[in-house]
């Protein structure tokens, strides 16, 4: 919305896929991005997870999830770094540590990532993939405020663990979530019922950046939701029938829903940035960068838009539903594997799941 879009728009396109090395991001904090944040406290689902969803959950990912950046295990639904991991090296931070992380000593001096994977926006239900969804994330990180300043006034000790107070104002408040509440059959729904769904999500929203706000938050980083349709996933379970899908694969009802979606987000956002004068809120158009680096696939170097590097089942999609990324299963008397393609730089998607 401001001027950081502008940049913003070179970066993320510099950062999309998961496996792409941008040396104009090599140097850290010197990067083309003017980004100067203390702090970073991330909300979002697994495009923005760095192992909440797998500490909270008590799972080890395996490889080959995190084979061709950390070499190894990386509680990341990728091969690498995600799109949060290249913005933080832009500010010169280190990875954002998950909040649920226990193990070590995890420092949440310059923030801290709240995002699960499957994560929604309205509550998670008892059929939900995921228990923290954004009522949660807020609520976990209104625990963690407290319980930083609390320990603040007890010790000093922690001082290196902990964000200082002003980092709670001066930080970047990124979001990035929405994706899986449009996950699901919008077939056997009407009109209406998917525009009310639409608003719901975005008063459950409003309603987590209101309380924020109200914590003090000022600098605020919303990334919409992506193409939705154009992942491999949705397309094995929506887009078996031909006439569903469009031009370029997709599965045309998820996309449309997801770009009247962003419509009303972007409108939102315009909205508290009228009514929140001291606060700077960043509405990040990532459905178009992600939509033109499917269409325009080759452009960017790729081979394949939509099938998935990490899967089961080969062409066109590479996706079984049964048999995700790095899982084995005994089939027909003989046990397969869903393994990575040899390069994943070919591949838009990395497990049909996530782009
Ligand atoms: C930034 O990175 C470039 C390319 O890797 C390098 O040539 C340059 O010296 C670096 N600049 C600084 C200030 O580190
Ligand atoms: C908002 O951003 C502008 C520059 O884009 C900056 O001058 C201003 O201080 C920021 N406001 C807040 C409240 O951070
Ligand atoms: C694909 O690239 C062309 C040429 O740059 C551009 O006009 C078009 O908008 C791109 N498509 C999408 C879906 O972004
Ligand atoms: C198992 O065998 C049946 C019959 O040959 C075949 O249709 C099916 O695709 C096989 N399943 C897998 C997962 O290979």
């Amino acid at each position: 919305m401001k001027m950081m879009e502008m940049n913003l728009l070179i970066l993320v396109l510099t950062l999309l896929s998961c496996s792409i090395h941008s040396p104009l991001l090599a140097n850290g904090s010197n990067s083309i991005v003017g980004l100067q944040y203390p702090a970073v406290f991330n909300f979002g689902d697994s495009n923005s997870d760095t192992g909440e969803f797998f500490a909270g959950l008590g799972v080890r990912l395996g490889l080959p999830f995190g084979s061709t950046y950390f070499h190894k295990p990386s509680s990341r639904m990728c091969d690498g770094r995600l799109i949060l991991d290249f913005l933080m090296e832009a500010m010169g931070l280190p990875f954002l540590n998950p909040y649920l992380n226990a193990i070590g000593a995890p420092s949440f001096r310059n923030g801290c990532n709240f995002a699960a994977s499957g994560g929604t926006v309205l509550p998670a239900t008892a059929q939900s993939v995921c228990p923290f969804s954004f009522g949660i994330q807020v609520a976990q990180f209104l625990r963690l405020k407290a319980e930083v300043l609390q320990l603040q006034s007890e010790t000093k000790e922690l001082d290196k663990y902990l964000p200082p107070e002003d980092y709670f104002n001066k930080g970047l408040y990124m979001f990035d979530i929405g994706q899986n509440d449009f996950s699901i059959d919008l077939d056997s729904m009407s009109l209406h019922q998917v525009l009310a769904l639409i608003q719901k999500v975005l008063v459950e929203f409003e309603a987590g950046i209101k309380k924020l706000y109200d914590e003090g938050a000022r600098n605020f980083w919303v990334h919409n939701t992506g193409p939705v349709g154009c992942i491999a996933q949705i397309i094995a379970y929506y887009g078996t029938d031909p006439p569903k899908l469009d031009e370029h694969g997709c599965v045309s009802s998820h996309n449309q829903v997801a770009i009247i979606f962003n419509l009303q987000l972007h409108e939102l956002c315009r909205k508290l940035q009228s009514q929140y004068t001291e606060a700077n809120i960043t509405y990040t158009d990532i459905f178009t960068i992600k939509f033109d680096l499917i269409v325009n696939y080759s452009r960017y170097g790729f081979k394949q838009p939509i099938m998935a590097c990490c899967g089961y089942g080969g062409p066109p999609l590479n996706y079984d539903s049964q048999i995700q990324c790095g899982q084995t299963r005994f089939f027909n008397g003989s046990s397969v594997t869903a393994q990575a393609c040899d390069d994943s730089t070919e591949y838009v998607s990395w497990d049909g799941c996530h782009l």
